[in-house]
């Protein structure tokens, strides 16, 4: 898989793509991260990438023209499944929208920034609108490493154990159980017996039990 990603700041998602699993994935040729510095394509001697917006208000817009022709450029070398715009508008992310787009060949993420874009790059360039969540962030390069973090971990290989993905929290609309490691007493709090009975099904078990209780818990429209 490739994951083209515009921003102004690119510098801000350096050292995550070059660092854990999103790097581990990398190496292992299993994703392709390509960073594209938007200035590269500003205008005039400033390469300016943004301007205020027509009709008033506080805020600078990022201009189309840059954007218009780094996507243009990407889409000559090859075809793109999703075109992604991370915006608080967009849909809300779901550990089932980062199943299906981790199956996906090639993605572009265009972070925004300021004010967002002019409204024609999501009129005519975007194909799919993503938010992190009802907050404000001061750009997309945050919510964008998200994205790619959770792509990039449920795609086969990426993580060692390849079933551990599939265990995390939300794989099954159910939350993880608690997990523990040595020593199995520590400052009198010990580790549930269960866990260091060596009773495979019944350890399984209990870890179901404990993910639902859980679930019920904590996030009880998960069950619904
Ligand atoms: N850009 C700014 N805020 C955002 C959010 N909540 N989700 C995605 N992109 C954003």
């Amino acid at each position: 898989m490739r994951i083209d990603v515009i921003s102004i700041l690119p510098e801000m998602l350096e050292n995550f793509v070059h660092n854990s699993i999103v790097k581990r994935a990398q190496q292992k040729n299993i994703v392709e991260i390509n960073l594209h510095p938007l200035r590269e394509y500003g205008k005039g001697v400033h390469k300016q990438v943004d301007d205020y917006a027509f009709g008033g208000g506080a805020g600078m817009v990022m201009m189309i023209a840059p954007i218009y022709e780094l996507i243009t450029k990407l889409k000559a070398e090859r075809q793109y499944d999703e075109i992604i715009y991370m915006s608080p508008d967009g849909d809300r992310f779901t550990q089932k929208e980062a199943n299906k787009l981790s199956t996906l060949n090639n993605l572009i993420i265009l972070c925004g920034h300021y004010k967002g874009v002019d409204h024609r790059v999501r009129e005519h360039l975007i194909t799919k609108e993503i938010s992190i969540g009802d907050y404000v962030l001061s750009g997309g390069e945050l919510a964008a490493a998200v994205v790619v973090d959770a792509i990039t971990r449920v795609i086969p290989g990426a993580i060692s154990d390849e079933t551990s993905a599939l265990t995390d929290s939300f794989q099954d609309s159910l939350l993880s159980p608690p997990v523990y490691t040595r020593p199995p007493e520590f400052n009198g709090w010990k580790v549930p017996e269960i866990l260091l009975s060596g009773n495979h099904q019944k350890i399984e078990n209990w870890k179901d039990e404990q993910s639902y209780q859980r679930t019920k818990l904590l996030r009880p429209d998960l069950l619904e």
